[in-house]
């Protein structure tokens, strides 16, 4: 599998996909990282591990389709066939969606259909919940509404702010991201023609 990573900021997760690419490097490649934002942290992660990377950077194209027209044109020259959104922050149109759809997963910081879209950290802590966690899911247009690959549960403690809970989120995410990549390469699940299926074990 030829894995591309999109990120926009410290890239966490895409450390913990780079890691177990490492240890899975038979089978999976990171060929790319693009950031739609430059000078991130994660970017540095990725020339760290020799990994190609680039900035694609929205605010330079006049449309969302511009944009996605480069990014397409990227993923398409290095023939990617899973794209991994890691704290990615742009939304991608259905268009784009359409042409990926199952190639394509993203993790959210919350059990969805919980709290979905962004703040999703301050979403649980505010609302008063005890349980939140991690989703890594397939993209679908609709933002963070696509079939759910893995979940992990986090319990969110008494003095707990954004910033320990998304912390302990985030450790979570590093273990489901790699098990939700390994589940599609290994075709226990699959999302095709807007259907999950799952590979019975028996
Ligand atoms: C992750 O917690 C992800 O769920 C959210 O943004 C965070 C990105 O963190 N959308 P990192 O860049 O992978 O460290």
């Amino acid at each position: 599998y030829r894995l591309a990573v999109l990120i926009s900021g410290t890239g966490t997760n895409l450390q913990a996909i780079i890691d177990y690419a490492k240890a899975e490097k038979y089978r999976i490649e990171v060929v790319l990282v693009i950031s739609n934002v430059d000078k991130v942290a994660g970017l540095e992660r990725a020339r760290q591990n020799n990994i190609e990377n680039i900035v694609i950077d929205h605010k330079r194209y006049t449309t969302r389709k511009q944009f996605e027209k480069e990014l397409d044109h990227v993923l398409k020259e290095k023939s990617v066939n899973l794209i991994c959104l890691a704290g990615f922050m742009r939304i991608l149109t259905i268009d784009f969606v359409n042409q990926w759809k199952g190639k394509i997963i993203n993790t959210h910081p919350s059990l969805l259909p919980a709290f979905p879209g962004c703040g999703a950290v301050l979403q649980a802590l505010t609302a008063g919940v005890k349980i939140t966690g991690c989703t890594i899911h397939f993209v679908e247009a609709k933002v963070d509404s696509g079939p759910i690959i893995v979940q992990e549960s986090v319990p969110i403690l008494p003095d707990d702010s954004e910033t320990t809970l998304s912390q302990r989120i985030k450790t979570a995410e590093h273990r489901c991201y790699p098990q939700a990549i390994d589940l599609i390469i290994k075709e226990q699940v699959k999302y095709v023609d807007g259907k999950l299926s799952w590979l019975t074990s028996h």
